[in-house]
């Protein structure tokens, strides 16, 4: 499948003043230089905003995250869940042509959104509300034929009722996703033969579809003030989120300048206010006369980390050896280091370096 940008681009792109909170909250989930990880993450966002990726999007992405703009394209490219021109505004339609739906009736669905939709792929009904495509296997063959509308599964599809969902969704209904023929998940359509006691207990909907519905962002825009994503992560993730994006502390637009705001953006994470855990470890007002230790001979700790413990007055890997588990929690948390203090056990790196075992320490994983 030839993928590629469209050829008619908006001139700018910006995230919604939450999600642009949401996409800076993103970029502190991963270590220092490794923002890049946040590419699919930020896509989707800007896709679940816009319905599709834009060129300037994509750009907008690529100089949040310091990425050659080639890149993030490489990304939006390779994956088909990336929209690449626009659609349809109420759901984009993706009918799974692979084998077993195939063989179970996918191209009378795909006759449908021909119908229906738009005589070809990708182009946006006359209305305006719908478009679809063909698309490789989802995943749900035991529940073949299949179409992902927005972001949930659709299965165990027939002619009308595909036609009804499609009917329903253009009256501004969401049609309950999973299975549409009565069944509960991926079972025989006789019903289950084998550890059948859980038929008692079970809930009205499989785990997947119960999600869905509580998440209720099938095909809604996402403008950032949702919670679309259940994940514990969030949660640490509100101090960032509470800040004011890089772009309006900054006024940045290069990659270079974007970089430049997001380290800023790093120092103050470390200089916001946190909730005082644990306990500060003693510290000192200087390092000692021989000077500092090096602290980034420690797996984890890069220059920006030496400088933040430097200014807590932490200087010499002894300090570090001796701290107890309530000063190793004070100081996680007043860094922000969401528990990579004890993952790259910094105790015993330090306590290593003290007695000069340096040549066991693991090797060096941060810049
Ligand atoms: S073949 Fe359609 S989901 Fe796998």
């Amino acid at each position: 499948m030839l993928r590629r940008l469209h050829n008619e681009q908006p001139d700018n792109f910006t995230f919604t003043e939450m999600n642009q909170k949401w996409a800076e909250g993103q970029l502190t989930k991963y270590p220092e230089g490794r923002q890049a990880s946040a590419v699919i993450p930020l896509l989707w966002r800007a896709q679940e905003q816009e319905g599709w990726i834009s060129k300037p999007a994509l750009e907008t992405v690529a100089d949040m995250l310091d990425m050659a703009y080639i890149r993030v394209l490489e990304v939006a490219t390779f994956y088909f869940m990336f929209q690449l021109q626009p659609v349809g505004s109420v759901a984009h339609i993706q009918v799974c042509g692979t084998t077993s739906c195939m063989i179970c009736g996918a191209e009378d669905l795909i006759s449908v959104c021909r119908e229906k939709i738009s005589e070809t792929a990708h182009v946006i009904s006359e209305d305006g509300k719908f478009s679809w495509e063909e698309v490789e296997c989802l995943g749900a063959c035991a529940n073949a034929p299949m179409a992902q509308i927005g972001k949930d599964y659709y299965e165990d599809l027939t002619v009308e009722r595909f036609t009804k969902i499609i009917d329903e969704f253009a009256a501004g209904k969401i049609p309950t996703p999973g299975p549409q023929n009565g069944r509960f998940a991926a079972e025989p359509m006789g019903g289950l033969t084998a550890l059948t006691k859980l038929k008692k207990d079970r809930p009205a909907h499989n785990g997947s579809v119960a999600l869905a519905i509580g998440i209720g962002d099938t095909v809604k825009r996402i403008q950032g003030d949702e919670v679309p994503i259940l994940t514990p992560w969030l949660d640490r993730g509100k101090a960032a989120n509470s800040k004011k994006s890089v772009s309006q502390q900054t006024g940045a637009k290069s990659a270079s300048h974007t970089k430049v705001a997001a380290r800023m953006m790093t120092k103050k994470a470390v200089d916001v206010a946190v909730p005082l855990v644990g306990k500060k470890p003693r510290t000192m007002t200087a390092p000692r006369k021989r000077g500092a230790d090096n602290l980034k001979l420690m797996s984890g700790i890069g220059p920006k980390l030496e400088d933040a413990l430097n200014s807590l007055g932490i200087y010499h890997f002894d300090q570090i050896s001796k701290w107890s588990d309530a000063e190793v929690e004070w100081v996680d948390k007043h860094l922000k280091l969401n528990g990579r203090l004890r993952r790259d056990n910094w105790m015993e790196q330090a306590t290593k370096l003290v007695i000069g075992e340096t040549a066991t320490l693991p090797k060096k994983t941060f810049n």
